[in-house]
């Protein structure tokens, strides 16, 4: 089956579709995009992922490219058009394209391109037996809660995961502290309690990360947002890592620690199952 990409405007065959070289995207980087699940041909929690989008966007002087509910008619084709059933959907925002300068032009026509494809979940053995990370050195921007196209840092921090055959890095601030993975943010387990990073400019606000804080208040699991340093992960009781497309990933080893007894632990595992139960009732509805 061919795929179809939206760009601009247009349905264009995936393998032919391009942007300017001068697009502001490509040139700088100067852009933004979302990562939405696509759950039986529908999309999950968009409403939470077009708030993300109109603040990233807002956060670098844009506004939305079109109106929600255009937007929604687009997405709604691209993955009628490639007949996504469980997948996802890529948005991504540019400030168009113009003659190469730093600077932008007041008024400059934004660039909307979509693609959406199957993806299945990470395989069940990694759910089962639990995912080893390593850590990095956080080098990102100090802006790291808009979901900017700029990702160098988090390739770079991705591929020493892959070097090392492990799923995720988790990358450390200045101080010590874990800030969140290069497409992931990281939480552990202390005496019953989860913990994770609180909002702020160091990390992304996940939209996992919001519905499996919602889900611990349901399940009564006492929440600590506060930051954990490596030393904290590796003594914790349990980790895990959360994502659109991870969900919730038990963790077992961190660099050459084992955490907790080196197997998934309870409270994730039960998060993990009531957030499955949360996406189920959405596919039933
Ligand atoms: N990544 N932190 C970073 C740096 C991310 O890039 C992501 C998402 C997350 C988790 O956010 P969410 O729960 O909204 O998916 C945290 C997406 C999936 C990606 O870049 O492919």
């Amino acid at each position: 089956m061919s795929r179809i990409a939206y760009v601009d405007g247009r349905y264009l065959a995936h393998r032919r579709a391009s942007i300017h070289v001068e697009d502001r995207g490509f040139q700088f980087a100067d852009g933004v995009y979302e990562v939405i699940a696509v759950i039986g041909g529908r999309r999950f929690d968009e409403p939470r992922h077009l708030d993300r989008l109109e603040r990233s966007l807002g956060e670098i002087d844009m506004p939305m490219p079109m109106t929600r509910s255009a937007l929604g008619c687009v997405m709604d084709e691209v993955v009628r058009r490639n007949r996504v059933g469980d997948g996802i959907l890529y948005l991504q925002v540019t400030r168009g394209s113009a003659p190469r300068d730093h600077a932008w032009r007041d008024g400059s026509k934004p660039m909307v391109v979509m693609t959406a494809r199957r993806q299945l979940p990470p395989p069940s053995e990694l759910f089962e037996n639990g995912a080893a990370v390593i850590t990095t050195r956080d080098q990102r921007w100090r802006r790291n809660d808009v979901k900017s196209v700029a990702l160098l840092a988090n390739v770079l921090g991705k591929q020493e995961a892959k070097r090392a055959g492990v799923y995720e890095t988790w990358m450390v601030d200045d101080a010590g502290y874990i800030t969140e993975g290069t497409s992931t943010n990281a939480w552990i387990v202390v005496g019953g309690r989860i913990v994770t990073r609180p909002l702020g400019p160091e990390i992304l606000g996940g939209i996992t990360r919001a519905a499996v804080l919602d889900v611990a208040r349901d399940l009564q699991i006492a929440v600590d947002e506060r930051p954990f340093s490596v030393e904290d992960a590796a003594a914790a009781d349990e980790a895990f890592l959360t994502s659109t497309t991870a969900l919730v990933l038990p963790v077992t080893r961190i660099d050459d620690r084992v955490v907790g007894t080196g197997r998934p632990g309870p409270v994730t595992a039960r998060l993990l199952e009531d957030y499955r139960r949360v996406i189920a009732e959405f596919a039933k509805t």
